[in-house]
């Protein structure tokens, strides 16, 4: 198992139906109608529907201690696989909706990220995100709190939900954020094309999350190549929520052959029947890629990693042992 290191996953969004129920149980609450399919699976039909889904299941996730467990069984899984390093992408407005603090929501992910690393040596940090169609002002609080640094294992500030709200609006967050020594990332390209990934760049941003539809777009790939922007891409879900219709679509190679630097995510895992370990197998037996080509794909994971140089420099050991 060739270690692996992630940089896009959402942390309500790792949860999967069987916790969410287990979790519901405990608070006593009754699933949310609809969250789920006939199967059991998470339904959701589109992109928006999707989203609308997650906020469903996130709204049974009540306490600390949900957090705690959440963060330990994924991270868990994911050690379990060959993953040693996670940024788990945490959400305070989701946390606030069901009347959590920031220190009860990163307490809880901070305990499950000790927990996970004492019985399965995995590392982890925190990403903050703000949840675009919450609209720029709520942003720039979330943006403002983060830069207080609450926890010390959040390193960066991110931006998820509609992508159709655009990334202009959020110029004055993404600066606090940039401040405050958070590294930023957001999300771009997954739904709109290279004008929107063009706006995106005008922020203090050195990742972007999905990036996809660069593809499209010869003169903005040469850029972000040069510009040493790392895309945190993730297939299965971009086929999944119908980005493209089937993998042979999907221009990650594409990506990938024009230089620029990619690492996998798996975005939403149970959502898309995905997992990290899952993304680098497809990329083996989809794109052909071999194990030396996985290995440069998580020393790029490394290299754009939020955390701290000590922890790089142990993670690219480990990298480097195996
Ligand atoms: N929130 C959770 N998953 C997301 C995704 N793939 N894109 C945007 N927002 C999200
Ligand atoms: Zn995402």
């Amino acid at each position: 198992m060739l270690p692996q290191a992630e940089l896009h996953v959402h942390l309500e969004g790792t949860a999967p139906p069987a916790l969410i129920a287990r979790i519901a149980k405990r608070n006593r609450i009754e699933l949310p109608p609809g969250m789920l399919a006939p199967d059991g699976r998470f339904h959701f039909r589109d992109f928006l529907h999707f989203l609308n889904t997650y906020d469903l299941a996130a709204s049974v996730i009540r306490t600390s201690e949900d957090y705690r467990n959440i963060t330990y069984e994924y991270l868990s899984n994911v050690a379990r696989e060959g993953g040693v390093y996670v940024e788990l992408t945490a959400s305070p407005d989701h946390a606030a909706l069901v009347g959590l603090d920031d220190d009860a929501h990163y307490g809880g992910i901070a305990q499950g990220i000790d927990d996970a690393r004492r019985d399965h040596g995995i590392e982890s940090r925190i990403l903050v995100s703000a949840v675009r169609n919450f609209g720029p002002e709520q942003a720039l609080r979330v943006a403002r709190r983060a830069a207080q640094r609450p926890h010390p294992y959040i390193v960066g500030f991110s931006l998820a939900g509609d992508e159709r709200v655009a990334p202009a609006q959020f110029a004055p967050a993404y600066e606090v954020a940039a401040a405050a020594g958070l590294g930023c990332t957001i999300h771009a390209g997954e739904w709109q094309g290279p004008s929107a990934i063009r706006e995106a760049l005008k922020l203090p941003v050195t990742r972007l999350d999905h990036g996809a539809r660069a593809s499209e777009d010869p003169t903005l790939l040469h850029e972000l190549a040069a510009r040493g922007m790392t895309l945190n891409v993730c297939p299965t879900s971009n086929v999944v929520l119908g980005v493209y219709r089937s993998l042979s679509e999907h221009p990650l190679p594409h990506l990938h052959g024009s230089g620029v630097r990619v690492t996998l995510g798996s975005d939403d895992p149970p959502y898309f029947g995905a997992s990290l370990a899952g993304e680098y197998a497809l990329c083996a037996e989809h794109f052909g890629w071999s194990e030396q080509q996985l290995r440069e794909v998580t020393a790029a994971a490394i290299d754009a990693a939020f955390c701290d140089e000590p922890l790089k420099a142990a993670l690219r050991e480990r990298l480097r042992a195996h």
